[in-house]
């Protein structure tokens, strides 16, 4: 029975307009693009809209350093991410900018309706300012040492290396990270958000049905510990909307990013025929659904609705969270090569091997996902081009050959044919669901399923016996419908190959309410490769074109020769090669040399204490015919921070200094470096 199609309007996260968009994102907008179409496909009027984020200081300071406008900045950005997003076909009905006309209209009257409401404050309040860039410092804008165990060069909000957290003010010898200056304590009013105003509804809301069962806990726990007032402004210079009533005062980014949404989707109704309202009215009908990172969810599932709820426009209908990418179980990593860049990942593979992969990973779940490689290649081949693309390319050559084409007039599998028809409803609950691992998994049995019945069918034997022409069309047509069905419900994930299959096919778009009408005396056309084989050396070669530049290592190996050890190496380190994999293991850091000794009794060796970042490690280090110990303290090197330590003839020594040049008295160390700093990882 035809139900009324759904409005629903859809959204992912906004990606900050200051950098590229990598696998890391990609996981949340395929994870909406494949909902959004699935829900398409069903016929329901489904909207996705989305935006960059461009405001805050990190975009301000950037614009600065590449000495543009920050409006230059986004622009050229905000291309890379559109053309990065369609590489991938995510299909968003509007991309637009935090930065428009229609954003900064929706923040002021929201802001407005929320303090004529009484439920915007103000206060005064102290915070850390750049006497020489003048101006307030986030807290990630300030590095000193850690008040707990005195790790040096920390941020201003937690520790690295013991993991305390605390505020800026409490770092000693706090420095600017943007000027190097001493930042000084300085008073300014700021505007804040009453969250607490809202408990009472936030309570309500978070119990019925609009969050994940684990993110509803999280919330419990923060009801607990108490609903904070939100600091919504910051003082100038910033680069964002200046607040209406209060000049030099400018809206904090996070308050104008989620309104974001609705000025995306508010620019598309003014181009095309919706109704704003529909949507966003306090008593909408429409469903309205953020997909997001499971790192924002404080922001979605408080602070949004309360100012949804204070500004009487209507709440979401659901959040989303999803958890984040990992690569080969580890967390993506600069020097490891696996921050993948979207471009860097459409330069050699093609994305619909991504988005099939992410699909076979993703549930509803809070949960990471990881992509292995070895996993990823497997899948991709075993599934889609061995089980899938099999199945038309098995029975696609005899309609052609022998059948000009044509399929047969009538399904000659009418159960088979009604298994695969019928699994759509569990399937297309799967989907709704977003369990789409479960979804492949159920497709791909089918696709088994398909493979079987042309294995026992042995088209390949028929084909050679005339009298049995008609049973040879029937068993291709059936083979071919089987395979449209499956694409039926695979176009959601690979809608690039899903266009190809309607090409082949000489079909008008799949579409779910077909499901149940299987093609019969229909022409196709010549069958076309549909995809190809994943190639593993397209995997090495993306990978190590993220991978840094290795000038160290060649100073690393150089050095192994030179320092006096317990044990022999295998083999001549000059000669012997280590992969790319083996170097990137290689923890590089900044270190201070605090001291140096003779060794007594060892003809090359001095040796060093060093600091790194607030950490001590001995090494001995085969630099003595270089150098004389008294001149060596205060000096920077660079060393390997997790070599294990290794039992020497003299004492333990715990890492290794890198250092380059012929040996004798030509051995070269850091010199001091203004911008290095002890405990500085070496990228
Ligand atoms: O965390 C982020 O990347 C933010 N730019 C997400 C904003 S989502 C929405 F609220 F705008
Ligand atoms: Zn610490």
């Amino acid at each position: 029975m035809p139900t009324t199609p759904r409005k629903i309007l859809v959204t992912s996260a906004l990606p900050y307009a200051n950098g590229p968009i990598h696998l890391g994102h990609l996981v949340e907008y395929i994870q909406t693009d494949i909902w959004v179409r699935f829900q398409k496909m069903q016929g329901n009027q489904c909207i996705y809209v989305c935006a960059d984020d461009a405001h805050g200081t990190p975009i301000m300071l950037r614009a600065q350093q590449e000495g543009i406008a920050p409006e230059a900045l986004i622009e050229r950005i905000g291309q890379e991410h559109r053309a990065d997003f369609a590489g991938f076909g995510i299909g968003f009905d509007n991309y637009y900018s935090t930065h428009s006309p229609e954003n900064q209209s929706f923040a002021g009257l929201i802001y407005q309706r929320l303090r004529e409401a009484g439920h915007i404050s103000t206060r005064t309040i102290t915070q850390a300012f750049d006497p020489v860039k003048n101006m307030f410092l986030p807290d990630r804008f300030i590095r000193g040492e850690c008040p707990r165990c005195a790790a040096k060069d920390q941020y201003g909000d937690s520790c690295e290396v013991c993991g305390a957290t605390y505020s800026p003010t409490d770092l000693k010898n706090p420095v600017s990270a943007l000027s190097g200056a001493t930042p000084v304590e300085k008073e300014s009013e700021h505007y804040f958000f009453k969250l607490s105003d809202f408990e009472p509804m936030l309570r309500n809301w978070t119990r019925g049905g609009a969050l994940q069962p684990e993110i509803a806990n999280k919330l419990d726990e923060w009801f607990e510990t108490g609903l904070q007032d939100w600091d919504i402004s910051r003082d100038a210079p910033y680069f964002g909307f200046e607040i209406p009533d209060a000049p030099g005062k400018y809206f904090y980014v996070w308050l104008d990013a989620p309104i974001g949404y609705m000025a995306s989707f508010k620019n598309l109704c003014d181009r095309e025929n919706h109704s704003f309202d529909d949507y966003w009215e306090r008593d909408s009908e429409a469903e309205l659904y953020h997909f997001i990172g499971k790192d924002i969810v404080y922001f979605h599932s408080l602070f949004w609705p309360a100012m949804l709820e204070g500004a009487g426009f209507r709440k979401p209908t659901a959040i989303f969270a999803h958890g984040f990418l990992t690569i080969n179980g580890q967390k993506m990593s600069k020097s490891r090569g696996t921050f993948i860049k979207a471009r860097t990942y459409l330069d050699h593979l093609d994305p619909e091997y991504l988005r099939y992969y992410f699909a076979s990973r993703i549930s509803n779940r809070v949960e990471d996902i990881d992509l292995q490689f070895d996993d990823f290649v497997q899948r991709v081949n075993a599934d889609l081009v061995g089980k899938v693309v099999n199945i038309a390319s098995r029975c696609a050559g005899f309609i052609t050959k022998r059948f000009n084409g044509r399929l047969s007039a009538y399904c000659s599998e009418g159960g088979l044919y009604e298994v695969f028809s019928g699994a759509g409803k569990n399937i297309g609950e799967l989907y709704e669901a977003r369990e789409y691992s479960r979804a492949v998994r159920e497709i791909m049995a089918l696709a088994d399923r398909a493979n079987q019945y042309i294995d026992e069918k042995q088209p390949w034997v028929i084909a050679k016996q005339p009298e049995r022409e008609t049973e040879l069309q029937n068993v291709c047509s059936v083979g071919i419908n089987l395979f449209r069905v499956l694409m039926i419900y695979l176009k959601p994930i690979l809608p690039e190959m899903a266009a190809k299959v309607e090409a082949f096919l000489d079909i008008p778009e799949l579409a779910w309410k077909d499901l149940h009408t299987p093609l019969t005396g229909h022409p196709i056309n010549t069958f076309i490769p549909l995809m190809t084989r994943v190639e593993k050396d397209k995997i090495d070669a993306m990978l190590a074109s993220e991978k840094p530049a290795e000038p160290v290592a060649a100073s690393a190996i150089q050095t192994q020769k030179s320092a006096e050890r317990a044990g022999a190496l295998a083999s001549d380190p000059v000669n012997a090669t280590i992969n790319f994999e083996d170097f990137a293991k290689i923890d590089l850091r900044i270190a201070r040399i605090v001291s140096a000794e003779h060794v007594e009794g060892a003809e090359k060796l001095l040796k060093l204490t060093l600091d790194l970042g607030g950490e001590t490690r001995t090494v001995f280090a085969g630099i003595k015919s270089a150098y004389v110990p008294e001149n060596l303290a205060g000096r920077l090197t660079v060393m390997a921070a997790n070599l294990a330590p290794r039992k020497m003839k003299f004492g333990v020594s715990e890492g290794m200094v890198l250092a380059a040049g012929p040996g004798g008295k030509d051995i070269f160390l850091l010199s001091p470096d203004e911008g290095a700093q002890p405990g500085m990882r070496v990228k």
